[in-house]
């Protein structure tokens, strides 16, 4: 059976009982407290929570999953997987456990001929959580022997994301694959001769922050009883297909052929290769999964884990032999087994390939950096007769060469050294604690949210916004400090739920709309507006006078200038992203953007700058789009007729079903886009690139001023130009070359000036060498030079007369203030070291004097303080310590 029939099989049968089918969500999660999907439930969690009531009372999906915490089994068993396909049944307060077990019994039993799975019953164990006895009578009532029902703990039979939400106890189901693999006993004594497929879960409690590694707290109930099942499409997929594992279904062994192929090795033949052989055709699957939902590799949160996953699968090639590039081969391979199913990985496989082609490029040039580092670091313990190499040494070439630390234990261990994994465990624990303090300050609770629920519970907050800048409404909440209230007086600041708006909430990169709600005696200045679970807008407010009431009327109303400046600014993105791919083709992607009145930046997908000449053509074709007052028109579409008339959607965005297009000039921009936008394009004014830079290795962002803030910006460079052509006395088109010549000119000036400075130096050596004098059988020359430009100055003066008195015993010191502060240097020659004079000692005792710190080497040496006055007194403390 191949995944695709499985698949199907799975949304006919829920459908068929009443379930709605919902597409997958994106990689990339929405909620706040998970980096990914994964697991089936978590795009309903607000409807698992009551915290936004549900739309369907039961649903079903199959979701794209990813889970990485553990890695470290991908390809030693048979069931790990990076990226999976997670079935799932849902029910929001309708059914509980009966149906749920019974829907599961059915399906999994019902004959492939009849639309089912056809597993034997025999075949079937079931795990229930420690006191669940419900479940074990239903269980039992639907004809499973006593003996195939296991009791587990809350370790393997109670669910939750790993995050505060929602939880419960979970009853799991079991394929037995035969003693061919293992003990009998049950899934209690074997996880990979019992292979789990199915957990449902009956998501009944809301759970808190982690208490201890399997431990949380339980809150409470959640509103109603809900039910959550995830089947894996992976596992069930190996079963029925008659394959080890999940890495040898249809969907995934074309890679890991295709890596055998390259590597020149025959799966099969050493435990080893076929691990990494495994490793590989996950690790590749999963990356073009993640780079389809728009993650790209970088070195923070997502993207980190993408890099990983990547550079895991370069060194596991490595380890099989391949040391160049392997990835033009492999993606292509997990394209065409993944496209059936997700057609985005072959519509996006440009702009995926690019990024991927690069990230491998450039840490097979790491691996040749980083091994240098490790091969001097090798060398290095060698000679100090060491067989450790050092804890921080791993760290470095893990932080900074971004060496999987497995791979300095494969170098070092070639060269016969261990590494003290102690202490690089130690590092990296202390860098992870840091970036999960750092997450955990981030991160909104659940808690926190509760609040909005009743408001939720009233339905959405309607947008009026578009057309007209006031709407009149209701105040349907008030929230104080996070505590919901019913007033709120002047002075206070407060959040506002109302039935309608005008103003807009910061989304989809539009920052919040400036304004105002008025209502009879009272004046509130909005400060944000957002949206805090998906429907609910509550404004952030400033209470100007008087006093605003839960019940009341109340008028929102947008600042026009600011929302005008929005407008330019979110439309001029369109424009400006249309220009990009217009000149660099379909790969430059709109990775992220942001706008408000008068600015808007955008991050797109390209691995190198722009040129300046690019970048001008880009400027051009965008206010020559302007120029053409192009007709901005919006529509709401179903999302596939949207997609299938080419509009342009971006990543990480939740999409209803119904969804809102933004033509410019008609199809010259397509765009699904909910935000507020000009009527025609001459409205924006103008476009005013103001800077291109990188954003990680695999974006770029470009920043543009818009309208009257595009011409403000030009007027003031103007203004700027006009200063210099005054001031410098030439033409604006000869300004460049005028102020090259002055820069030339300065620098020979300097040039000139360091010179007499040098030779003014040098010319009071023969004064200085006049005034030496015989301490005992040395020359000593002790002088204070009174005010001098810098130290240096003065060190040039002292070794440039000590070389000029000869080979005998010579020690200068001489003393100034320099750069304002009491310094002293003295000079030996060899001749006074053999004698025993140092002049790092010497300078102590000169510090010492001078009330500060001195010191350096024996032939040249610095000593000063605060006290000026005690300068005498320091030289002569010279003179007298060489007379000793
Ligand atoms: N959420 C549960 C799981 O991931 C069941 O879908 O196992």
């Amino acid at each position: 059976m191949q995944t695709a029939d499985i698949r199907g099989r799975w949304l006919d049968f829920f459908a068929d009982r009443g379930h709605t089918v919902v597409p997958s969500a994106s990689l990339v999660s929405d909620d706040p407290t998970l980096l990914f999907t994964v697991a089936g439930m978590v795009p309903f969690v607000p409807y698992l929570t009551g915290l936004v009531p549900a739309p369907y009372p039961r649903a079903t999906s199959v979701q794209k999953c990813i889970r990485t915490n553990d890695i470290e089994e991908v390809g030693k068993t048979p069931r790990h997987g990076t990226f999976f396909q997670m079935n799932g049944n849902f029910s929001f307060g309708d059914y509980f456990k009966e149906e749920a077990i019974g829907f599961a019994w059915e399906l999994l039993t019902t004959p492939e001929n009849q639309g089912g799975y056809g597993f034997r019953e025999s075949e079937l164990w079931v795990t229930i959580y420690l006191d669940d006895d419900e479940a074990y009578r239903y269980w039992r009532a639907i004809g499973v022997p006593d003996n195939r029902i296991q009791r587990l703990g809350m370790e393997s039979n109670y669910w939750s994301t790993g995050q505060p939400g929602p939880a419960g106890p979970c009853s799991e189901i079991f394929v037995d694959r035969g003693p061919a693999y293992g003990a009998d006993g049950g899934p209690a004594t074997d996880d990979d001769r019992y292979v789990e497929i199915w957990n449902l879960v009956f998501m009944q409690y809301l759970r808190g922050e982690s208490t201890g590694k399997n431990d949380f707290q339980i809150l409470g109930d959640l509103p109603k009883k809900n039910i959550d099942t995830g089947m894996g499409l992976e596992r069930v997929a190996f079963l029925k297909q008659g394959v080890e594992n999940m890495y040898e279904i249809d969907q995934v062994r074309p890679v890991l052929d295709r890596a055998a192929a390259l590597a020149g090795r025959r799966y099969g033949a050493d435990h080893d290769d076929d691990v990494r052989m495994r490793i590989v055709a996950d690790h590749v699957r999963s990356s073009l999964m993640l780079m389809s939902d728009g993650v790209m590799p970088s070195n923070e949160g997502r993207g980190y884990i993408l890099r990983r996953l990547l550079r895991r699968s370069v060194r596991a090639m490595r380890l099989l032999g391949v040391d160049t590039v392997s990835l033009p081969e492999l993606l292509p391979a997990s394209r065409d087994a993944m496209s059936a199913a997700y057609p985005e990985v072959k519509s996006d496989f440009g702009r995926i390939s690019q990024a991927a082609f690069a990230e491998e490029e450039t840490f097979l040039r790491t691996l040749a950096s980083g091994s240098t580092v490790l091969d001097l670091a090798v060398a290095k313990t060698k000679k100090a007769n060491k067989t450790e190499l050092a804890g921080p040494t791993a760290f470095l070439l893990h932080d900074t060469y971004g060496f999987p630390i497995e791979i300095t234990l494969e170098i070092a261990e070639e060269a016969g050294l261990s590494v003290n994994r102690d202490a690089f465990d130690v590092l990296m624990t202390k860098q992870r604690s840091l970036a999960k303090a750092d997450a955990k300050s981030k991160k909104t609770t659940l808690a926190d949210l509760g609040v909005y629920s009743p408001f939720r519970a009233l339905g959405e907050t309607v947008f009026t916004g578009y057309d007209n800048l006031r709407n009149e409404s209701t105040v349907l909440g008030l929230i104080v400090d996070g505590e919901s209230v019913t007033g709120a007086v002047a002075g206070q600041t407060a959040e506002v739920i109302l039935a309608e708006t005008a103003l807009w909430a910061e989304s989809g990169g539009q920052e919040a709309d400036a304004g105002l709600i008025v209502g009879a005696g009272y004046e509130l200045k909005v400060l944000d507006v957002q949206k805090p679970v998906r429907g609910l807008i509550s404004h952030k407010v400033l209470v100007l006078s008087g006093e605003v009431g839960v019940g009341e009327r109340a008028t929102s109303v947008v600042d026009e200038s600011w929302r005008r400046g929005a407008r330019q600014a979110h439309s001029g993105t369109h424009v400006l992203h249309a220009a990009l791919r217009q000149v660099l083709g379909p790969n430059a992607h709109q990775s992220g953007s942001y706008n408000k009145a008068g600015f808007f930046r955008l991050d797109f997908s390209w691995n190198q700058a722009l040129s300046p000449a690019t970048r001008t053509e880009i400027e051009e074709i965008s206010n020559n789009a302007i120029r053409d007052n192009l007709p901005v028109t919006t529509r709401e579409l179903p999302l596939a007729e949207a997609k299938a008339l080419g509009a342009m959607a971006l990543f990480g965005e939740k999409y209803g079903d119904v969804v809102r297009v933004v033509d410019i000039g008609g199809p010259w921009s397509r765009e699904l886009c909910a935000g507020t936008h000009v009527s025609s394009s001459a409205e924006i004014g103008m476009i005013n690139l103001i800077s291109e830079a990188s954003v990680g290795s695999t974006n770029r962002r470009v920043e543009s001023l818009v309208g009257l803030e595009a011409f403000r910006d030009l007027a003031a460079e103007r203004a700027l130009v006009s200063q210099l052509t005054s001031s410098l006395k030439t033409p604006r088109e000869q300004l460049p070359e005028r102020i090259s010549d002055l820069v030339t000119s300065l620098r020979a000036a300097e040039k000139k000036i360091a010179a007499f400075e040098a030779r003014a130096l040098t010319d009071r050596v023969p004064a200085l060498l006049s005034t030496a004098r015989r301490v005992g059988a040395v020359t000593v020359v002790a002088e204070d030079l009174g005010v001098l430009g810098s130290p240096d100055d003065l060190r040039v003066l002292a070794l440039a007369t000590r070389d000029r008195l000869g080979t005998d015993a010579v020690v200068v010191a001489l003393s100034a203030i320099a750069a304002g502060k009491p310094v002293v240097i003295v000079a030996t020659n060899t001749g006074a070291r053999a004698a025993g004079h140092k002049a790092g000692s010497l300078a102590k005792t000169v510090a010492g004097i001078l009330g500060g710190g001195g010191g350096g080497k024996d032939d040249v040496a610095q000593g000063g303080g605060p006290n000026g006055d005690a300068i005498p007194a320091a030289l002569q403390a010279v003179v007298a310590a060489i007379s000793r």
